[in-house]
């Protein structure tokens, strides 16, 4: 009878140690979790979103929350409008909060230092997703998981040095100032256009990657650039708005000047399909399966792949008609 007690003590004993110890890998985190997880196994997230400014945001966010959820991993969200003050403050609350892993997709490229810095020292790990950061330190995140945007500049300026012959006055939308993707996009695509002495950038501004952004910026240039032949957009929806405003003006979009761009959401797709667009590059905006795979790891302690690119073609309007029909966004 004493034996048997005995062992039955034993053994609620070891289930209790067992189970101490399965609460503080998935909160405390042998990687580096700081254990606000709700102390359990669950790993809790915050994500810092850069905003909701184009159809390739509103994919990404889809995806990140559809990901979390068939992952069981808690996500915080939160939508930065595209203003890092508002970015550094979710990423602040979520180091208060003591979330598990922290992941954002940068405004801007500078000025993270001193945030991370409150997110190591509490021993929460940091994943850069879609955009990188210029910082020396890359001890202050654990990957980076996104497209190669200097790549994507220099396949929308590769179309144009095989796709054209004479002289091509080129316009440029570019996205929000100091974002990665505005700054290798353009520096991508003058590496490659280069190769041809008869083309040349005329105009450059930022449209913020907004739709808005893109037909305000096209109407300037309009007005005050002769003879322009090509609008190079650093995303599908300034495309889209260049078109709206190359038809106010009178001008046939896809013909009379050519429209290059990148991202292929949907909007995009049937614009090219219907040869208002001439060729738009990929940036896949899918990469929540692959954030919730990569937390999971960082937060158990594991080794992760410092940089995770992603795969991504590109689309004549010929492929955009094929591809339409399986579109997930
Ligand atoms: O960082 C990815 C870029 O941001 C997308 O190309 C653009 O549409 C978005 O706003």
């Amino acid at each position: 009878m004493v034996k048997k007690i005995t062992a039955a003590l034993g053994a609620v004993l070891l289930a209790a140690l067992a189970a101490c110890g399965e609460g503080g890998s998935g909160s405390a985190g042998a990687g580096g979790g700081a254990g606000g997880g709700g102390g359990d196994d669950t790993i809790t997230m915050g994500f810092a979103q850069v905003g909701a400014e184009s159809g390739w945001r509103t994919a990404n966010t889809k995806s990140i929350q559809e990901a979390a959820e068939a992952a069981g991993i808690e996500l915080k969200f939160s939508d930065a409008q595209q203003r890092q003050e508002n970015q550094i403050k979710a990423i602040r609350s979520y180091v208060q909060q003591k979330v598990d892993v922290i992941a954002f997709s940068p405004v801007v490229e500078t000025g993270w230092d001193p945030v991370l810095l409150e997110a190591k020292r509490a021993n929460i790990p940091v994943i850069l997703t879609d955009r990188a950061i210029d910082s020396e330190d890359t001890s202050l995140y654990k990957t980076f998981l996104g497209s190669d945007f200097v790549e994507e500049g220099k396949k929308a300026g590769k179309w144009l040095v095989e796709n054209t012959t004479g002289p091509q006055r080129v316009v440029e939308l570019q996205g929000n100032t100091g974002a990665a993707p505005a700054i290798d996009r353009k520096k991508g695509f003058e590496e490659e256009i280069g190769a041809r002495d008869d083309i040349e950038i005329v105009a450059s501004q930022p449209g913020d990657f907004t739709r808005a952004g893109g037909k305000q910026v096209m109407e300037a240039f309009l007005r005050s650039t002769p003879n322009i032949d090509v609008v190079y957009a650093h995303n599908d929806d300034m495309g889209l708005g260049a078109i709206e405003a190359i038809k106010a003006a009178g001008k046939v979009p896809g013909k009379d000047i050519k429209i290059i761009t990148v991202d292929a959401v949907k909007a995009g797709m049937e614009a090219l399909a219907k040869g208002e667009i001439n060729f738009i590059v990929e940036c896949n905006p899918l990469l929540g399966e692959q954030l919730m795979e990569l937390a999971e790891k960082v937060v158990a302690g594991e080794e992760v792949p410092t940089r995770v690119v992603t795969e991504e073609g590109t689309f004549t309007s010929e492929q955009a008609k094929a591809a339409l029909p399986d579109r997930k966004y």
